[in-house]
């Protein structure tokens, strides 16, 4: 039974939902690093929060993890590079909490304008100062909003509602739907930075998001104008942002999340009485973390129990459904990646290129492909290969992957045709699939034939002259090789040329059987490649 780890702290009714699915749980908080490491060995998948961080040093050399689920959106506490690398999917829950952080940012926005966070604390110190608090009403002022998302248009909603003005910046936004929801949205941030009373960030912690919020934009902004973050510490700048604080520019500033957390002593933004600072709650309701439990409860369990794949990051998103439609075209591109990595002898392969044809071009190709770079890696790599880290590995190793398809029937039904150019010329190869699950190569270099895709095969082209088979079945019988199936390719439609034979043997030909074969002056080449025997399930899923 899969094994599920937690090391952070999980809503009951997630972990519920995970043992009446028939999952193995481990609930392990406040573990150390290296302590996860060792965890991660039993673990088939791991459920984390925020407070858990997936390095790479972490994640390598994990076989049996084959997922990780955020409970929750940001996945900047997982090394997703080395996650893939090393074959795992990665998943979140983006949206159970997206409700909780807009209403968090809306009341971090209420309690800034209107100094909650001083007022209270001046009461609770026995004091009864009017004066000091004097607040700024919301209705009427402008805030920006940078990033609208999930949360930032739910704030966006809610501050429209405040009788505010909204301005916004997202590339992902056009403005004829942003208009729908009464925002403004601008070509761009500094376009935002002089407009507004209020300032909030929304977009992920990305190379690009870090420091957007800098001092040079500070500057732009409105004196006495204020910053909220309730999405990642970082996309404002602290250091820069507690300048622009002390110097005045900046009024003061809301923050729930922050480059270190805990941050530490020495931080000085926390400190300062124009900030308020809440130990990142923005999620942390009862009902938000009801629902990302629950969504990551069921992601991973439809993930290790039926090979289902929701909001992946590293990994386009298949239902169970789905999964079970292309489970033969991915047995059959892995079989063609296999085939052409051993006739190729795996090395110097510069590129590949995969062609769908009919059926097999309305599957989902992507993976489909990704399965082929897992086969055709597979016996080259001491790494894990599958159809998450395939493409990259390949990538990293500088080949170059790509794929053409057509809705069009060729000579069958579904095909599906890979050619790998290879520092000794091309090799081609092309299968199709009979009936719902029998896997056949259909063609293999110039040579159309109909051969299965199993086992032991032995590959031998010869001149297209009488005597050749006789021969081949002779020395086979001498060296007690049982021949399964036999199929024959011709190059050209007629006697004459060159042809191929493709053999599925019982078992494997001694070196003196096949030296005997290549002795023969009409034989041009005689390769010999394994395969999985037929039916085998592919490696990297459950229960197929
Ligand atoms: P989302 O993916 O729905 O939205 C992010 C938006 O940012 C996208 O629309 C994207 O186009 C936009 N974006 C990306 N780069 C940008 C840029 N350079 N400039 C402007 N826009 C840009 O994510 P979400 O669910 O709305 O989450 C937003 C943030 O909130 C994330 O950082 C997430 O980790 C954080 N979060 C924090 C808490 C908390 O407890 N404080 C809870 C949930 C989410
Ligand atoms: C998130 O990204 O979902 C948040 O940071 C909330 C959390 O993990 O608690």
């Amino acid at each position: 039974m899969p094994r599920v780890l937690i090391t952070d702290n999980l809503s009951p009714a997630g972990i519920q939902f995970l043992q009446a699915a028939g999952l193995e749980v481990d609930v392990r908080s406040g573990l150390k690093p290296p302590q996860v490491r060792e965890a991660l060995k039993e673990a088939d998948g791991i459920i984390i929060r925020s407070g858990t961080t997936l390095t790479s040093e972490l994640l390598k050399d994990q076989p049996r993890v084959r997922v990780i689920v955020r409970a929750g959106v940001g996945v900047d506490n997982i090394d997703l590079a080395a996650a893939t690398r090393e074959g795992i999917v990665v998943m979140n829950t983006p949206a159970g909490n997206t409700t909780s952080t807009a209403e968090h940012t809306i009341a971090m926005l209420m309690a800034l304008s209107r100094n909650i966070g001083p007022a209270a604390a001046s009461m609770k110190a026995g004091k009864w100062d009017r004066k000091s608090f004097t607040g700024t009403q919301l209705a009427g002022k402008t805030l920006a909003v940078v990033g609208l998302g999930r949360i930032g248009l739910s704030v966006a909603k809610r501050a429209i509602g405040l009788e505010m003005k909204v301005v916004g910046y997202d590339p992902f936004l056009s403005a004829e739907k942003a208009a729908e929801h009464g925002i403004e949205v601008v070509r761009n941030v500094d376009d935002l930075i002089g407009r507004c009373d209020f300032l909030t960030v929304h977009t992920p912690l990305t190379d690009e998001t870090k420091g957007l919020i800098n001092a040079e934009r500070m500057a732009k902004m409105r004196k006495g104008a204020r910053i909220v973050n309730c999405a990642r510490g970082g996309i404002v700048d602290e250091e820069q942002l507690a300048d622009a604080i002390e110097s005045g520019q900046i009024g003061g500033a809301a923050l729930d999340v922050f480059v270190d957390e805990p941050p530490g002593d020495d931080n000085r933004l926390i400190k300062l009485p124009q900030v308020l600072t809440t130990p990142h709650l923005g999620a942390s309701t009862d009902e938000a973390q009801e629902l990302v439990a629950l969504e990551a409860a069921e992601i991973i369990s439809g993930f290790l129990l039926r090979n289902e794949v929701r909001h992946a990051v590293n990994m386009a998103p298949l239902s169970a459904a789905e999964m079970a439609d292309i489970r033969a075209s991915l047995d059959l591109s892995r079989r063609l990646g296999l085939l052409l990595a051993q006739q190729n002898r795996c090395s110097g392969v510069r590129s590949a290129h995969l062609v769908y044809r009919g059926e097999a071009a309305t599957k989902n190709t992507r993976l489909i492909t990704a399965s082929f770079a897992a086969g055709l890696l597979e016996c080259a790599m001491s790494e894990h290969v599958n159809i998450v880290n395939a493409e990259m590995l390949a990538r990293e190793r500088g080949i170059k992957i790509t794929e053409s398809s057509s809705t069009e029937v060729s000579d069958f039904s579904t095909m599906i045709r890979a050619t790998i150019e290879t520092d000794g010329g091309d090799l081609t190869a092309a299968g199709t699939i009979f009936g719902k699950q029998f896997l056949r190569l259909v063609r293999l270099g110039p040579y159309s034939l109909d051969a299965y895709l199993d086992g032991q095969l032995l590959i031998y082209r010869h001149r297209d002259v009488p005597g050749l088979i006789g021969f081949i079945g002779t020395v086979l019988g001498k060296h007690n090789v049982n021949i399964a199936h036999m199929a024959l390719g011709r190059e050209r439609h007629e006697p004459g040329g060159d042809a191929v034979a493709v053999l599925n043997l019982d078992s494997e030909p001694s070196a003196e059987a096949l030296a005997e074969i290549r002795g023969h002056a009409e034989v041009i080449g005689v390769e010999l490649v394994k395969l999985p025997p037929a039916g085998e399930p592919l490696p990297w899923l459950v229960g197929n």
